[in-house]
C-alpha cells in the first residue's frame, strides 16, 4: 500500500472535504458506478471552479476512502468498494461467558498498559483535538477556587443540579423530554447499566442481549448472577426487532439491553420506525429496556435521530448515559434516568457508591451551559466522520480480499470482518508482538460468533504511525489467511 499524506481538516474551510463528500455519496448511490473515470484534475477544476490544489486534495482524500484509484495515464476511475458485514446469525450455548473471553479481555487490558504500543483497542477520545483538556482545566479550576468548600463534604445524590439541568436541556436534541429530577449521576455509564440491571432483574433471571454487545456487559452480567441470550443485530439497522418480540412472547428475559442509537462496536442505529415498534412492545410485554445511548451524541448527521426513550410513554425504558465517549473517560461521570424504576435506582445508587465528585460534576456542567460542549461535538461528529471513512480506505487498500467492514452512522470504531480463515485471535498476538493493540472479535460473544472480526477505534490522530499500524495489521491478516489455506486448503 503506497503511504498518503492526509491533508489535515482544517484547512481551507474544507473545501476540499465537501468536494470528496459530494463525490463519495455519488458513488455510494451509484450515480458513478464501479469502474467509471472521474474528470480529469484539469476538468474537475474547471467545471466547478475550484483551484487544482482543492481538487487534487479531494481525489487524495477519495482514495485513502478506497473510493478510487489512478489508472496511470487514464485518469481516475471509481474502485468497487469495501463490502459491508452481512447479517447473519445462528444460536449458541447459554453460558454467560466462557473463560476464555475473561482471560482475553485481561490480556487486552494487559497490552493497552504496555508503553508505547499502538493502541486501536481503546475507545475513548486520546489527543488534543478529541479531548477539550486546557477549557476543562481552567473550568475546574476556577470552581475550585471560587466554591473550595465543595470537596470538603460528601455530595448527595442524585448529584449536580447544575448537571443534571444541563443533561436535561440537551435530551431534547435526541427526542427526549427529561427533567433534571429524574437523573441520577453515576460512576460512568458502567454504574448506570449496573444500576439499571439491579433495579430490574434478580439472579438466575435471562437478559437479551444484542450480538456483538459492549463487551463489559458480559462480566457485569454474570456478577450479577444473570443469564445472556444473545439477539440478532444486523450491521447496519441494528437490534432485530422481530427477534426480540419472539423472546418477549415466550416471556423468556427480564430485561433487554441494547445500544439502539450508535451501536458499539457496530456504529449504526435502528431505523425510527424499529425503535417505535420496540418501544410498543415493550410496553405491550412490560419489560423494560436498559438503553444505552453514551455514543448518541456522536452521530454524524444533524438533526440526530431519536433513542427509544424518546418514544416511552409509561417509563419502562431506562435510559443510561455518560461523557467517557465525548468528553474524558476519566472524569467517571454518567447518569441514569430510572423511569418507572426510579426509586429503586436512586436507593441502589446511594447503597453503591452515594455520589459522584461534586467538583468534576460542576465542571462538566459548566462547559455544558457555557455552549463549550456543544461546539466541541460538533468538531467531533465531522472528525470523526472523516476518520472512520479514511481508516475504512486504508483497510480497503491494506488487508486480503474478501474483508469487509462497517460504514458507521456514528462513533469512531469501525468493525472489521475478515476472510473466515483467519482467526483474530491470532491476529491479537501477532500484532501484539509487532506493538499494536486490537480488539479482537472473540470479546463481543460468549462463543466463536466473532472468531474473525475486530474492532478499531479511530480516536485518535491518523496520522502516519496508525496508518503505518493498519498495514501491518492487513499484512499479518494476510499472512494468517495464506498460512491457513496452505494447511487446511482453501474452502
Ligand atoms: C456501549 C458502552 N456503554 C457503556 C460504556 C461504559 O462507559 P463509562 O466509561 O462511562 O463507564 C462503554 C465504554 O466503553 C461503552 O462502549
Amino acid at each position: 500500500m503506497k503511504r498518503r499524506q492526509v491533508p489535515s481538516s482544517g484547512t481551507a474551510g474544507s473545501l476540499y472535504e465537501a468536494l470528496a463528500d459530494e463525490l463519495t455519496a455519488a458513488i455510494r448511490s451509484g450515480r458513478l458506478p464501479a469502474g467509471s473515470s472521474l474528470p480529469s484534475l484539469r476538468e474537475c477544476a474547471a467545471q466547478r471552479k475550484l483551484s487544482l490544489n482543492t481538487v487534487n486534495a479531494a481525489y487524495r482524500l477519495l482514495e485513502d476512502r478506497g473510493l478510487i484509484a489512478a489508472r496511470p495515464q487514464s485518469g481516475f476511475y471509481v474502485r468497487s468498494e469495501l463490502a459491508e458485514p452481512e447479517f447473519a446469525f445462528r444460536r449458541i450455548a447459554k453460558d454467560v461467558m466462557s473463560p476464555a473471553q475473561v482471560d482475553l479481555m485481561t490480556s487486552v487490558l494487559q497490552a493497552q498498559q504496555q508503553p508505547g504500543h499502538m493502541d486501536l483497542a481503546f475507545a475513548g477520545p486520546r489527543g488534543k483535538r478529541f479531548y477539550p483538556g486546557e477549557r476543562l482545566a481552567r473550568i475546574t479550576s476556577s470552581v475550585l477556587r471560587r466554591h473550595g468548600e465543595i470537596v470538603a463534604t460528601y455530595a448527595l445524590p442524585p448529584g449536580s443540579l447544575l448537571l443534571r439541568e444541563q443533561i436535561a436541556l440537551r435530551s431534547s436534541r435526541l427526542g427526549m423530554d427529561l427533567t433534571a429530577d429524574c437523573i441520577v449521576l453515576t460512576h460512568g455509564a458502567m454504574e448506570a447499566l449496573q444500576l439499571a440491571l439491579r433495579a430490574v432483574t434478580q439472579a438466575g433471571d435471562y437478559v437479551g442481549i444484542e450480538a456483538p454487545s459492549y463487551f463489559n456487559i458480559y462480566p457485569l452480567l454474570a456478577a450479577l448472577g444473570l443469564k445472556a441470550i444473545e439477539i440478532p443485530t444486523h450491521p447496519q439497522h441494528g437490534l432485530d426487532v422481530d427477534s426480540v418480540e419472539h423472546l418477549l412472547l415466550q416471556k423468556r428475559v427480564a430485561a433487554v439491553v441494547a445500544m439502539p442509537t450508535v451501536h458499539n462496536p457496530l456504529g449504526c442505529s435502528m431505523p425510527v420506525e424499529a425503535k417505535q415498534r420496540l418501544a410498543q412492545l415493550l410496553h405491550q410485554h412490560r419489560t423494560p429496556l436498559i438503553e444505552d445511548m453514551v455514543y448518541a451524541e456522536l452521530q454524524f448527521r444533524e438533526p440526530l435521530e431519536p433513542t427509544i426513550k424518546s418514544f416511552d410513554r409509561m417509563g419502562w425504558v431506562l435510559a443510561c448515559g455518560g461523557f467517557s465517549k465525548t468528553l474524558a473517560p476519566d472524569y467517571r461521570i454518567g447518569w441514569i434516568v430510572g423511569g418507572r424504576y426510579q426509586e429503586a435506582v436512586q436507593r441502589l445508587k446511594f447503597a453503591s457508591s452515594a455520589s459522584e465528585s461534586m467538583l468534576l460534576t460542576e465542571a462538566v456542567g459548566q462547559f455544558l451551559k457555557s455552549g463549550g460542549y456543544e461546539h466541541h461535538l460538533r468538531t467531533l461528529r465531522r472528525l470523526y466522520a472523516s476518520q472512520v471513512a479514511t481508516v475504512r480506505g486504508w483497510i480497503a487498500q491494506a488487508f486480503p480480499e474478501g474483508t469487509r467492514a462497517t460504514q458507521p452512522t456514528g462513533g469512531f470504531v469501525l468493525w472489521v470482518e475478515l476472510p473466515p480463515q483467519v482467526d483474530s485471535l491470532k491476529l491479537f498476538h501477532a500484532a501484539l508482538a509487532r506493538g499494536i493493540v486490537i480488539m479482537p472479535g472473540q470479546v463481543y460473544s460468549k462463543g466463536p460468533r466473532y472468531r474473525h472480526f475486530l474492532r478499531l477505534s479511530c480516536c485518535q490522530d491518523i496520522d502516519d504511525r496508525f496508518a503505518a499500524a493498519i498495514r501491518t495489521l492487513g499484512q499479518l491478516a494476510a499472512e494468517l489467511l495464506a498460512g491457513e489455506v496452505c494447511e487446511h486448503g482453501n474452502h
